[in-house]
């Protein structure tokens, strides 16, 4: 784990309320929500010092439900002026690259996020209720939430965690994780409250919050992505629709253009704030495919997650 930056009062005080926090398999139970310790600590510096600025936009996800895909999408969409579809950045640079995230800075430094430039665009799997109260409060923030079926979502991040950590001999066989996914306890989880937490914001505030589903970018998604520029105040003009240029950004950032890129196939991203763990580049391009979940989870396991969604989200409106 890393160390503290310095010694400073508020961070002395934090790793000790870190501390006392309840514990299982390395997480931290803050209020209700399992995170890395680190995560956490994390969490809370960030209450005292990130301050959001008007035109912030926040891209948020519960881990392995499409992340990498908002990151290119909203970076092509709001720098569309500035670059060439044809002679892209993301051509050359992973999506993870080119978004950071709010509580996983490339490095160790969390005031990094004030040297960006506005407009900012940050990705965060921060559930709502922990957010820094700067965006909770700010009315302006825009917030773009992507969800995931949630057996999609559990079989990309049991692949996952295998790619990441197997190698150091923290493999987790199936049963093992799915048990710990339907109990909550998994990094970020509760994953059903992680969604309904956005999706009432969602409902509540449309104007700040734009629920997205990774099935609905799948099954349209040049539909999802004009949605996407409506919000993030840049939609696209008649000119450019004419000029087929949403297409161009739906296959720019797509599963197969981007898996197959080059950037994107091979090294690692600079995660300095976890020296210990690998995160290859290759890594967050599997299958990109939905219902994948039938090949790895028994009808029994699916039949067991959807009563257990089932019953968490009852009487949301929200059904995933
Ligand atoms: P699978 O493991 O099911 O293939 P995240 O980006 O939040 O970590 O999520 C990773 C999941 O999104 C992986 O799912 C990955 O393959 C898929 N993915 C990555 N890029 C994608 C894209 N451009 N389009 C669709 N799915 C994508």
């Amino acid at each position: 784990m890393e160390q503290p930056n310095s010694g400073s009062p508020s961070e002395t005080h934090i790793d000790d309320l870190v501390s006392k926090l309840p514990v299982r398999e390395g997480m931290v139970l803050y209020k209700s929500y399992w995170l890395w310790p680190q995560t956490a600590k994390r969490v809370m510096l960030l209450q005292d010092m990130f301050k959001a600025r008007d035109d912030d936009v926040i891209l948020a996800t519960n881990p392995k439900c499409g992340t990498t895909w908002l990151k290119a999408l909203a970076f092509t969409i709001t720098t569309r002026s500035s670059y060439d579809l044809h002679n892209h950045p993301l051509l050359t640079l992973h999506p993870q690259e080119v978004v950071p995230f709010l509580e996983i800075p490339a490095n160790e430094d969390l005031t990094y996020v004030e040297t960006l430039a506005s407009p900012r665009l940050l990705a965060t799997h921060v559930p709502m209720s922990l957010l820094p109260e700067s965006i909770a409060n700010h009315g302006c923030v825009r917030i773009v939430y992507i969800c995931r079926e949630p057996k999609d979502a559990f079989v990309s991040l049991w692949h996952f965690w295998n790619r990441v950590h197997g190698g150091r001999g923290a493999d987790l066989d199936l049963d093992t994780a799915f048990n710990r996914f339907c109990e909550g306890a998994l990094p970020y989880g509760p994953f059903w409250n992680h969604c309904l937490e956005y999706w009432k914001e969602s409902i509540a505030r449309p104007d700040r919050v734009l629920f997205l589903k990774y099935e609905d970018m799948m099954s349209d998604p040049v539909g999802c992505v004009k949605k996407l520029a409506l919000f993030l105040g840049v939609p696209f003009t008649d000119r450019e629709e004419e000029g087929g240029v949403v297409e161009q950004v739906v296959r720019l950032c797509s599963f197969e253009m981007l898996s197959g890129l080059e950037a994107n196939k091979t090294g690692n991203l600079k995660v300095r704030a976890r020296p210990n763990v690998v995160y290859e580049k290759a890594a967050f391009f599997r299958r990109g495919k939905v219902g994948d979940w039938v090949n790895h989870m028994s009808e029994e396991m699916g039949t067991k997650l959807d009563s257990i969604m089932e019953e968490k989200l009852k009487g949301s409106g929200l059904v995933l």
